[in-house]
């Protein structure tokens, strides 16, 4: 277990606390704002205690050491402020002497947003001796380090992990807290039976959670893009769907260690397919509307691609999920980005919103299909980590969390 915020006396101490604020910003507007909100309670906490003062860090996407004005974390400052009702102050670098007299001459209850901290190399450089100096300047700007940002928890990075090595008092807040607590439970002591629904493009991408899951869970239901590549491995046509060679020997020995587990692995039992192609759909979105569709079971036909789950699939998932005590749900059922192969995912969604078992979401495009349903706060747990939560249920350990405190 790992110490928190409320495991240590902020009373008079500035705070550095690591936040995920890389957020999705379209022309200087931010189009999700879930990472902010979700810091909100650590930053209100911290806040709250008597004559303490905060200072925050981040990264926002990957300038690549580069300053480059398109990843400012300005728009956040001002998002941060609105929604916490007061003024955040935004400074145009994260280290040298402005900041240090900045953060120096900070007053109780006073909060800084530090500019993006990849705009030096050394934030995520490889080499720990390049991270070391920075780091401890980072370091060196308060009394205690916080870290609260799960989405960037499994990075090494001189701010996640390099950090804690100069600060005796490093915990995490509320939110990297949360994170833990659904993670660990989910993998160490989960309410059976366990439900896994594995979806998205690529086998190779999960098979470090596909592996690590046929020892946990009871039951793994494979959807989306990458079921293709399973039908190719059990023999079936799959026409143009999606499917990449080089998976084809990880998914046939995916297939054979779940008999040999005995963990039950639930494949699409029909098809929804349409005669065009997802890659000039996604170049032109009016073909959506124009091509045709129909729904399968077995071989998909030569010239057809698989979109989404069928119907009798999507029944099939549902009386599993009845019965499901813990279900971790990540990926999407089909190219749910269309509505018209929107309803596997959406279907599935609400079955996992409606029936009484501890779910936890993980993965970008989970997430996104729940937000896009307004399902979020039916769940009991939406993780803001893609990367991360993958790298979690692989069972790593992230460095990110590995570096703090223990209680
Ligand atoms: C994410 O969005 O997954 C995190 O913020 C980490 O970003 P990164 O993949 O650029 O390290």
């Amino acid at each position: 277990m790992k110490k928190t915020i409320k495991d240590v006396d902020l009373a008079n101490k500035k705070v550095i606390m690591r936040v995920d604020f890389n957020v999705p910003i379209q022309d200087g507007i931010i189009t999700d704002d879930t990472r902010i909100k979700a810091a909100i309670p650590s930053i209100k906490y911290i806040l709250e205690q008597q004559g303490a003062s905060l200072i925050l860090i981040s990264h926002l996407g990957r300038p690549k050491g580069k300053v480059k004005p398109e990843f400012s974390l300005q728009p956040v400052a001002k998002r941060l402020s609105e929604l916490l009702m007061k003024e955040v102050k935004m400074l145009n670098d994260c280290i040298g002497k402005e900041v240090e007299e900045a953060c120096n001459s900070m007053k109780s209850g006073h909060v800084i947003l530090l500019e993006n901290l990849r705009f030096h190399q050394e934030e995520d450089s490889k080499d720990s001796n390049k991270r070391m100096p920075f780091a401890e300047k980072l370091a060196g700007l308060a009394d205690v380090y916080v870290n609260d940002a799960f989405g960037t928890a499994h990075r090494e990075h001189a701010s996640t992990a390099t950090i804690a090595r100069f600060k005796d008092v490093a915990v995490s807040g509320f939110l990297l807290e949360k994170e833990i607590k659904y993670f660990e439970k989910l993998l160490n002591a989960p309410d059976k039976p366990l439900v896994a629904i594995l979806g998205g493009a690529k086998v190779s991408s999960k098979i470090g959670v596909i592996t690590n899951l046929l020892n946990i869970a009871d039951t793994i239901i494979i959807g989306g893009g990458m079921s293709y590549t399973f039908f190719k491995a059990l023999g079936k046509k799959i026409g143009n769907s999606l499917f990449t060679e080089d998976d084809l020997p990880i998914a046939e020995k995916i297939l054979k260690e779940a008999l040999a587990k005995g963990v039950e692995l639930v494949l699409p039992i029909d098809n929804v397919i349409t005669d065009g192609s997802v890659g000039d759909m996604f170049a032109d979105s009016s073909l959506v509307e124009r091509v045709s569709t129909k729904i399968v079971e077995g071989d998909i036909p030569d010239d057809w691609e698989g979109v989404d789950i069928g119907p009798k699939t999507i029944q099939k998932i549902n009386s599993i999920l009845e019965n499901a005590k813990t279900v971790v749900w990540n990926g999407p059922m089909g190219v749910f980005e269309f509505d018209k192969f929107a309803k596997g995912t959406i279907e599935i969604a609400k079955k996992i919103a409606e029936i009484n078992a501890v779910s936890v979401i993980g993965g970008g495009d989970s997430v996104a299909a729940v937000n896009k349903f307004n399902l979020a706060d039916k769940m009991s747990h939406v993780s803001t980590g893609g990367g991360a939560s993958l790298e979690y249920l692989e069972g790593k350990t992230l460095p990110g969390v590995a570096v703090l405190n223990d209680k």
